[in-house]
């Protein structure tokens, strides 16, 4: 079972064209490939609420900095095709970068605001490669909705604010990270891991249940749950490298002192060739979300 491939612009907008024409609404879920069970998850989600669904497979090089691992991204095209076959879409865009690319953009979307800090902050350029491409592919597939996960938690608030600052005619749907059994968030970057780092990696979601029951317990510092939480992945990941751990207000990501209302607590820690992200929201009043 494979899935239709469209690797034009012109291509795709004619078969958008074609599936309006026959009165259905259009999905678009945007990925690098690779796809998991998490992507999958999307298009499934986006199969349920609209007829026709578009998932662009693109390895964006603009969202790559110097030294990051856009050469080696892994790149699966046959697998790729078969699950998007399998969980419902109807075609898949796969352009070169060139058809993207060529004329380079010189125009840049970005939102400051919020692309300045966590991920941002260590991966200067890359909110912006994101909301450009993005922008992009909402302007060349005109989607009803967008689908993304929410274990890119920043990605998903500035693609949000993006679509509505900008008045894109289309819904901004995000959907729940999938896990592995044992905890942790699906990824196509979980295969740079050896075996032992992949045990170690659980350790991630650990902190975040740690710090919903921390806050579960009454405790309202986000600095002593923080804390808390960089102790639990010393014990737990002694190879993992934390590059940030941050409790934030879910909406501005501005840093909270005091946990007194719903918060979204954020990691990036780097295990070997990996930089593994997840978050959780946390709501003092409701522990287990
Ligand atoms: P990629 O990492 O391939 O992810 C594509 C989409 O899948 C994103 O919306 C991401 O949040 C979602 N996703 C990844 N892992 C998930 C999981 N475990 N559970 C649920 N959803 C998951 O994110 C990108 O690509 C790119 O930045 C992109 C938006 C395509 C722009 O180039």
């Amino acid at each position: 079972m494979t899935c239709p491939v469209s690797e034009t612009i012109a291509d795709i907008r004619a078969r958008v064209a074609r599936s309006r024409a026959d009165g259905l609404s259009v999905a678009l879920v945007p990925t690098m490939g690779a796809l998991h069970a998490g992507h999958e998850s999307l298009i499934r989600a986006a199969r349920e609420r609209c007829g026709f669904v578009v998932v662009s497979i693109f390895v964006n090089p603009t969202q790559f900095g110097p030294g990051e691992d856009y050469a080696s991204y892994p790149r699966s095209p046959e697998a790729d095709l078969e699950a998007c076959a399998r969980s419902g879409a109807a075609v898949a865009f796969m352009p070169q970068p060139a058809e993207m690319y060529d004329p380079p953009s010189l125009t840049v979307v970005s939102v400051p605001s919020l692309s300045g800090t966590l991920c941002g902050a260590s991966r200067p350029g890359h909110f912006e490669g994101v909301c450009t491409v993005v922008a992009k592919l909402f302007n060349i597939v005109q989607p009803d909705q967008a689908l993304f996960g929410a274990k890119d938690y920043q990605q998903a608030t500035i693609l949000r604010r993006m679509a509505g600052d900008l008045n894109f005619p289309l819904e901004v749907v995000v959907c729940p990270t999938v896990r592995e059994t044992d905890g942790l968030a699906m990824s196509s970057r979980n295969r740079y891991l050896s075996g032992g780092q992949r045990a170690q990696a659980v350790a991630l979601h650990e902190s975040l249940l740690l710090a919903g029951r921390l806050a579960g317990q009454g405790e309202r510092s986000a600095g002593r749950i923080a804390q808390a939480m960089r102790e639990h992945l010393a014990r737990r990941a002694p190879d993992g490298r934390i590059d940030y751990i941050q409790i934030v207000d879910p909406d501005s990501l501005a840093d909270v002192d005091t946990v007194d209302r719903p918060v979204q607590v954020l990691l990036a820690v780097r295990l070997g060739r990996a930089r593994l992200i997840d978050n959780m929201r946390v709501d003092a009043a409701r522990p287990d979300r």
